[in-house]
């Protein structure tokens, strides 16, 4: 038998690239829209800058403006809110929604040019949104966060919400994600069986079907309980939503879960990830046990970012991964992700066409399947 001998250009170098110098084009979700309504102006970091977030008294709607006041720099997230206008904790300006300066108490009158950056925002499914776009353009048409209908039939429970800051990752690195079967089940102790991606415009699908691992606890993985079925959106470069649906017991209880997956950039290398869930109550259950429910999915999310988070950590930017013929399309969810990052009228067809790819899990999961074997008959032994 012959032994390749490998070269030195046979050798594959990692491309790291460079992160964007810009953010990604779309709709970013800042947060749970309740937790902007307590009567004080929030601070976002987010697009390299610092934005305002506030409720008008009367009208009662959620605003977004540039934080820096335009008049000497103040930060009006750490003014105050008066009537539907916030006022500068430095000289007092007081600054409209639409971001016109309203009024300057201690001025004769108020500089036609006193305006500053309003951003447009949208409430859905209880949660608050800004579009984002480098040059200037609002929404298009049929651009939009759809509504997920649990949230307003009251059947399910109310959000969870988690929002943590991650530093050193630029965010593709959590929408590669979507097409990474595989590290499912090494990162995540998840068992995909099925796997499946569709792109289309600016929505990437992941479907996904995972039997349970015999070989985790129910604090190792989300899916040990027992098999489910998922349908993973993202609607957008930031906002994924996940429906997912599990067999909880031998009577055939299914416990529905929508998830919520989202991020907005804070710098070139940084981002906020925040994830909530709701679960529908099932025939019987209370309130109360629809929200232990809800927080238990949360938990199962929360402990699979930290174990996405520390990959990311200690892994380096690629723009050229080495695939194999198990992996996902991660190219192609690439080109599809890159829409976002340049002008749309620089949007190739490539982009956004639509897209379909199944990945033949068969060998996976016979290979699995016999690692989960191996660790089970181990732990036996162990407990003998
Ligand atoms: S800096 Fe805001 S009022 Fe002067
Ligand atoms: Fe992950």
């Amino acid at each position: 038998m012959s032994v390749p001998v490998s070269t030195e250009h046979e050798v594959r170098d990692i491309e790291k690239g460079a992160p964007p110098a810009r953010f990604a084009r779309g709709w970013h979700c800042l947060g749970l829209a309740d937790s902007f309504k307590d009567g004080s102006p929030h601070e976002i970091d987010a697009f390299g800058t610092k934005l305002v977030v506030f409720q008008a008294q009367d009208s009662g709607e959620l605003h977004v403006l540039n934080a820096y006041c335009p008049h000497m720099g103040g930060n009006l997230a750490r003014g105050t809110i008066k009537g539907d206008t916030v006022s500068c904790p430095f000289h007092g300006w007081l600054w409209n929604g639409d971001g016109r300066c309203a009024d300057i108490p201690y001025a004769r009158r108020v500089p036609p040019r006193a305006r500053t950056r309003s951003w447009t925002t949208l409430e859905e499914n209880k949660q608050l949104f800004v579009w984002y776009d480098p040059e200037g353009a609002p929404p298009p048409e049929g651009v939009t966060i759809p509504r997920i209908e649990g949230v307003f039939d009251g059947q399910w429970s109310d959000w969870t919400w988690h929002t943590l800051r991650v530093e050193g990752s630029h965010c593709r690195e959590i929408v590669d994600n979507v097409v990474d079967m595989a590290h499912f089940f090494y990162v995540h102790n998840s068992f995909p069986t099925y796997f499946k991606n569709v792109f289309e415009g600016h929505v990437a699908t992941q479907y996904q079907a995972t039997a349970p691992r015999g070989d985790m606890t129910a604090d190792q993985t989300v899916s040990a309980q027992g098999d489910t079925r998922s349908v993973a959106s993202y609607y957008g470069p930031s906002y994924m939503i996940v429906y997912l649906d599990m067999d909880v017991d031998e009577a055939g209880t299914t416990v529905e879960t929508a998830m919520i997956n989202c991020h907005y950039p804070v710098g070139p290398d940084s981002f906020v990830l925040m994830y909530g869930a709701i679960v529908k109550k099932l025939p019987g259950m209370t309130d109360a046990e629809a929200a232990e429910a809800a927080a238990q999915a949360s938990q199962g999310l929360a402990a699979g970012f930290e174990q996405d988070i520390e990959i990311w950590r200690n892994k380096t930017r690629i723009d050229n991964p080495l695939l194999c013929d198990q992996d996902g399309p991660v190219y192609q969810l690439r080109r599809w992700y890159e829409q976002f990052y340049v002008d749309t009228a620089d949007v190739e067809p490539a982009m956004t066409d639509r897209f379909e790819f199944e990945i033949d899990t068969e060998r996976a999961v016979r290979v699995w399947q016999a690692e989960v074997d191996a660790n089970l008959a181990r732990q036996t032994a162990a407990e003998r």
